[in-house]
């Protein structure tokens, strides 16, 4: 049987996510696994993370966190490997390598590290060289497609380039990685209709509780003109086919407390079974040990025979 086309995408535990982190990509990841068209590697970003999350307490939560929200979303362990990038020694290794053939004005370039820098703060060297260690964690594993949101595009074509470059200086050795964007991904808005973000206080919960979704459905800011809340209508049309939403807004045109009560309604019966299985699965953290560990060690069975062809192409084995 010919090999499926690798897919590898990856996310950092820097918290429990939103509404619009799940329509903006996460949603994707399970869609993408149930194509099952495709060798799926999704992979926790730890290290990624560790620029920025240094408390030790904090980040074994939030791994934690995140590995019951990947199973409470609806990826399936058996169907993909989902792994944690500090435990595959292959990843930090070939970013070294990459550090070395990268020149530090092409690494300036990067938009993350250009907001870092207009922001004055003091830029670890990590995450200067954060392309690298994503550009590692991408071609180790020859993938092909590589889902994200609109914001990981730069970081992609710094991964073509750097395989590019190694292929160019020691021989053909990586798969070239395409970036796979929806191009119908809009911006989901946030509460006060400026894009949804941690970073703007405006968000909704991916596993709210009935209150929390009242509370924030209640604090959507709404003008007082036109028969349509435009703030309302769009994280609603995120819930409901067009002709249903195009029904319900006509018939209660102006009533803007009945359109939130039915966004309320509809965004708690969305939001409920993925609360409860994100319950389920943070009682039973031995259970979220074991899947790790299980993809843990495909990762690092994958990475490391990758890893022999790149030692032989750099000439530190024969
Ligand atoms: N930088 C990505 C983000 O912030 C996370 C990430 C790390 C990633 N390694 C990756 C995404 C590899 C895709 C592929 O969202």
């Amino acid at each position: 049987m010919p090999q499926k086309p690798i897919l590898f995408s990856g996310i950092k535990p820097t918290g429990v996510p939103h509404i619009g982190n799940y329509f903006g990509a996460l949603k994707q990841w399970v869609d993408l696994q149930n194509a099952d068209d495709k060798e799926c590697f999704y992979m926790i970003a730890d290290y990624h993370a560790l620029t920025s999350v240094q408390d030790a307490a904090q980040m074994r939560t939030l791994t934690e966190e995140l590995v019951a929200t990947l199973l409470a979303i609806g990826i399936d362990p058996e169907r993909v490997t989902i792994f944690k990038q500090s435990q595959v020694p292959a990843h930090t290794e070939l970013a070294w390598i990459f550090n070395t053939i990268t020149t530090m004005p092409y690494l300036m370039r990067a938009h993350a590290f250009k907001d870092a820098e207009a922001r004055d703060k003091e830029i670890n060297v990590g995450t200067f060289t954060y392309p690298l260690l994503m550009a590692s964690d991408i071609l180790l594993y020859d993938t092909n497609v590589v889902p994200v949101g609109q914001d990981q595009k730069q970081h992609i074509e710094y991964a073509r380039d750097t395989a590019e470059k190694f292929n160019r200086i020691f021989g053909d050795t990586f798969t070239l990685p395409e970036a796979y964007i929806l191009p119908e991904v809009a911006v989901v808005p946030g509460v006060d209709g400026q894009k949804m973000s941690k970073s703007y206080g405006n968000t909704i919960s991916l596993f709210a509780s009935r209150e929390e979704v009242e509370k924030g459905v209640m604090s959507i800011v709404t003008d007082s003109e036109g028969g349509r809340p435009e703030n309302v209508y769009a994280i609603h049309a995120l819930l409901k086919p067009k002709v249903e939403l195009e029904a319900l807004y006509t018939e209660h045109e102006g009533k803007y407390k009945a359109l939130k009560d039915a966004l309320i309604g509809d965004l708690d019966a969305f939001i409920a079974p993925m609360r409860e299985a994100y319950q389920t699965a943070m009682k039973d953290t031995a259970r979220l040990t074991l899947i790790i560990e299980a993809g843990n060690a495909k990762a690092r069975k994958y990475s490391e025979q990758k890893m022999q062809v790149v030692r032989k192409a750099i000439g530190t084995i024969s």
